[in-house]
């Protein structure tokens, strides 16, 4: 069976973050022909156009994992009724020199938990914008925003069994079906 390889961008670098734990348990509910791959981008340089002629090799790391998936993960939390800086500038990174940018088709799912009641919303409409932007396919539907309560991981770190596990097993669905649409 031919493998779906999905580059994941977790916009925390926190050690315990959430989104992190939410990006796993995705990977869970996926297919097994589906294999997620964490992209570093706690060692990109701050994004400077003098280097575009000479990328930093984290740089071009990042740009060569991107190429080689077939489909993009971003799972984010919201700081400050917006992306993370540590994502958009890893997007900024990968999106340079102009016209060789890394993103540019690959289909993508845009997801995230925060503790706000409307859980990450207003950062993941940013994040679409600048997705469109780039020209990377977004699934629309289901939208899918987490507020991160006591009870939504269990002690192993996975989402806890009960409807909030079915909704996400639904947006797995949804979304393997997207990345497979676009192959
Ligand atoms: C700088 C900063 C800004 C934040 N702004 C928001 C916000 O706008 N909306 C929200 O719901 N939570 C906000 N939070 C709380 C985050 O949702 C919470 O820290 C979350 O656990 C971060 O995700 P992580 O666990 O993946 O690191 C903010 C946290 C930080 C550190």
């Amino acid at each position: 069976m031919s493998q779906t390889r999905i580059a994941v961008i977790v916009g925390s670098l926190r050690k315990d973050s959430f989104n992190r734990k939410l990006a796993l348990a995705i990977a869970h509910l996926a297919p097994s022909d589906f294999n997620f791959e964490h992209l570093r981008i706690d060692d990109l340089p701050l994004y400077n156009q003098d280097d575009d002629g000479n990328q930093a090799p984290a740089v071009k790391r990042l740009k060569s994992e991107i190429a080689a998936s077939q489909g993009l993960l971003f799972v984010t939390p919201e700081y400050n009724r917006s992306l993370p800086g540590v994502l958009k500038n890893a997007i900024d990174n990968a999106s340079r020199p102009y016209g060789q940018s890394a993103w540019a088709g690959k289909p993508a799912g845009v997801i995230g938990v925060s503790v706000g009641a409307i859980g990450t919303a207003v950062a993941q409409q940013h994040l679409r914008n600048v997705l469109a932007y780039l020209d990377v396919p977004t699934l629309g539907q289901p939208e899918a925003f987490f507020q991160n309560k006591e009870g939504l991981f269990d002690d192993k770190g996975h989402i806890a069994e009960g409807g909030t596990k079915k909704f996400l097993q639904t947006w797995v669905g949804k979304y393997v079906a997207w990345i497979k649409s676009h192959a």
